[in-house]
């Protein structure tokens, strides 16, 4: 019965498919997340590992860049990272520790009250988590809250870049 077995075959693979792409940690193995280098998995998992490419570029951090976040639907979640360097690996790797997360936003934001004295991180690197993607015209947080009493400036954004996951 060679065309049962086929189906059957067929029904299988649909079944593994649907798995893997449900299952975060599966597809979450091994991602480099700048190179899109696959270092660790099953040969057919890693296939399947996710890439992130950059959407859309920040414009800088000069002492004049402005930029601005991401207002778009699909919101997820944010977390603050380390600012020692603009941390793409660690942002991308929150997005794969998320269900539904597809896309994440990226950016310095200034002269706000929790990010420089409130929370522990004592960072103004923001992380933002999508379950949709969105595109640079999107950018339309541009700050310009009185988060900190004057004569504190007024919020502003910087170099704010989007990344998108693909699934390889
Ligand atoms: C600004 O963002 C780009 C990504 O768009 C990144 O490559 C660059 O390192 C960032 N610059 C700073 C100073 O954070
Ligand atoms: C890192 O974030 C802290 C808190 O917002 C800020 O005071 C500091 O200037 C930032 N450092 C850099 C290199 O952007």
């Amino acid at each position: 019965m060679p065309s049962f077995v086929r189906l059957l075959t067929l029904a299988l693979f649909a079944i593994t498919e649907s798995a893997a792409a449900v299952d975060g940690k599966v597809l979450d193995v091994g991602i480099s997340a700048q190179t899109g280098d696959r270092v660790a998995g099953g040969p057919n998992l890693a296939e399947r590992a996710p890439i992130f490419r950059q959407e859309f570029a920040g414009t800088g951090t000069g002492v004049d860049d402005r930029d601005g976040s991401i207002v778009g639907n699909a919101y997820l979640t944010y977390t603050v990272l380390n600012n020692a360097t603009y941390d793409v690996t660690g942002c991308i790797n929150f997005c794969n520790s998320v269900n539904r997360c597809v896309f994440v936003n990226l950016y310095y934001e200034f002269n706000n009250y929790l990010l420089d004295f409130v929370f522990p991180e004592k960072s103004n690197l923001k992380c933002d988590l999508y379950g949709k993607v969105h595109r640079a015209f999107e950018k339309t947080n541009l700050g310009g809250q009185q988060s900190i009493p004057p004569p504190a400036g007024l919020t502003y954004i910087q170099n704010s870049s989007g990344w998108t996951r693909y699934t390889g």
